[in-house]
């Protein structure tokens, strides 16, 4: 208890030097993570991130907390500069590390089309284009490796024959069979978007959306307005409003969106970038309706959770709640924060039955947490390679948990836009539970709330 209290008196001390609501600071200590617990799920991320999608979700995860500005979601004019800033060339080494890896392992770059791993999907290997873009662009291993023609073969394979696609032009998601995943719009569009404002290939730009545009009106289902998961396939379809695909989804407009806002597209792309807008604003407005009191999404959005199949999943529920806060920022999209807030504040917190003063450092950075084991694993998650079972280590359940983090703190940066600024019904719960039987904590929270709602009506 002591050290909760001494949080509560620290924050009201606080508050009065800073000017600023003592709720905002008690916030800062219950339900943010701390540099030792981010780094802590971005070991477990590097460890475990094997797979190509995997792969390319870590090399996001790694712009958008180490190199912001490489990120597309940074207010930085695209292309980027093509000389490395001194200060960034150490966070970018284990980013690039990842393109050096791909490159070492393909047989040859002179040979025409082909993915950059070998892979069944023909849509996951490309999450890793942008990647070898940079290294291009930024001149890695003094253009010794060939990264161009390896991200340009990258490009032809996903036009070239041995990919299906309809006939009104979407790509497959598959290689062996004409099938769209939700998945698919992280993984592609992104990837052409970038190359177009790279090499001033507008039709490139262009085909970023019109495949997300085609994408759309395949998945979605106009009743719910959710997203389906797999159709057009002769074999493994799954109809189900996959939680993660959805946030997939959602996550990929955002990443195009921002590409061309920043880019010289973005005066002569306004009607596309106006779609792309509503259409993740489609998906919050549609997922943000079926979640119920925890704040965490079940696997499978709309079936009921004792239905098989269907577990808690605290993977999407961070993806999903990490583009709200992209939205906010880059979109002036705010009507779901509160939503975003609830699940980031239950991702980060302690157990209800663990006291705030329990938490051992020297231990774990994770000890006590409700959605963390102690080594930093996310917890729920579906298994990331098999997607209606519950599993027990997720790499992009790992890179989500980074991208919420960095999502959020940008969000914090640009006036915590959309948030009513007030102590949320979880923030007070908790507190009051890591109070304990302490009668002088709770005579501290009545006040500090007395404070608060007396800050906020002035
Ligand atoms: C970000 O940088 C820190 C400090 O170097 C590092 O520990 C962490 O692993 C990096 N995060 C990611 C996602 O790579
Ligand atoms: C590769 O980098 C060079 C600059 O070094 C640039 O001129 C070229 O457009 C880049 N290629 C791609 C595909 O981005
Ligand atoms: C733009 O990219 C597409 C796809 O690779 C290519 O077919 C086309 O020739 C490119 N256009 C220009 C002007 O380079
Ligand atoms: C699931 O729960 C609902 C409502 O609690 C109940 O009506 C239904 O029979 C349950 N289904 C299964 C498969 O247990």
């Amino acid at each position: 208890m002591s050290l909760t209290l001494f949080v509560l008196l620290l924050s009201i001390s606080l508050s009065s030097i800073l000017g600023q609501s003592p709720t905002l600071i008690l916030f800062a200590y219950a339900q943010e993570l701390s540099d030792t617990q981010v780094n802590s799920v971005s070991a477990r991320l590097e460890e475990s991130a094997q797979l190509s999608w995997e792969l390319g979700a870590r090399a996001q995860a790694i712009l958008e907390l180490n190199a912001t500005t490489y990120s597309v979601f940074s207010n930085t004019r695209l292309p980027p500069a093509s000389n490395v800033p001194q200060e960034l060339k150490q966070p970018l080494q284990i980013y690039f590390a990842i393109a050096q890896e791909i490159l070492a392992n393909i047989p040859s770059t002179s040979d025409g089309a082909r993915a950059l791993m070998s892979d069944g999907s023909a849509a996951d290997p490309a999450s890793n284009g942008i990647t070898v873009l940079l290294a291009n662009w930024t001149g890695l291993d003094n253009k010794n490796v060939d990264y161009e023609a390896a991200a340009r073969n990258q490009l032809d394979f996903l036009f070239s024959d041995a990919v299906p696609r309809t006939q009104e032009g979407a790509i497959s998601h598959r290689v062996d069979q004409l099938q769209l995943w939700s998945d698919f719009v992280y993984m592609v569009p992104p990837f052409f978007a970038y190359y177009g404002v790279l090499t001033g290939n507008r039709t490139l730009v262009r085909e970023a959306y019109e495949k997300i545009r085609l994408y759309r009106q395949h998945l979605r289902d106009t009743r719910t307005g959710l997203w389906k998961h797999i159709l057009l396939g002769t074999a493994g379809n799954d109809d189900g409003y996959w939680a993660t695909g959805n946030g997939w989804a959602a996550a990929g407009m955002l990443r195009v969106h921002a590409t061309i806002e920043h880019s010289e597209y973005a005066d002569s792309f306004k009607k596309e970038k106006e779609d792309l807008g509503s259409w993740v604003s489609e998906i919050h407005d549609a997922v943000y309706k079926h979640i119920d009191s925890t704040s965490i999404f079940p696997n499978y959005i709309d079936r009921p959770l004792n239905v098989s199949g269907n577990f808690y999943d605290a993977s999407s529920t961070a993806l999903l709640a990490a583009t709200v806060y992209r939205a906010s920022t880059h979109l002036q999209q705010h009507a779901f924060i509160r939503h975003a807030e609830q699940s980031r504040e239950t991702l980060f917190s302690l157990n209800p039955d663990a006291h705030i003063g329990d938490d051992n450092d020297a231990v774990s950075p994770f000890s006590g947490y409700r959605h963390f084991t102690p080594e930093g694993w996310l917890t729920p998650v579906v298994n990331p390679h098999s997607y209606g079972v519950e599993g027990s280590r997720s790499a992009e359940g790992q890179a989500f948990v980074v991208m919420l983090h960095a999502g959020y703190n940008e969000w914090k940066a640009a006036g915590r836009q959309g948030s009513a600024g007030g102590w949320s019904r979880f923030a007070l719960r908790e507190t009051v539970n890591g109070c304990g039987k302490s009668l002088l904590c709770l005579i501290a929270v009545i006040v500090l709330g007395f404070g608060q709602a007396l800050y906020l009506s002035v």
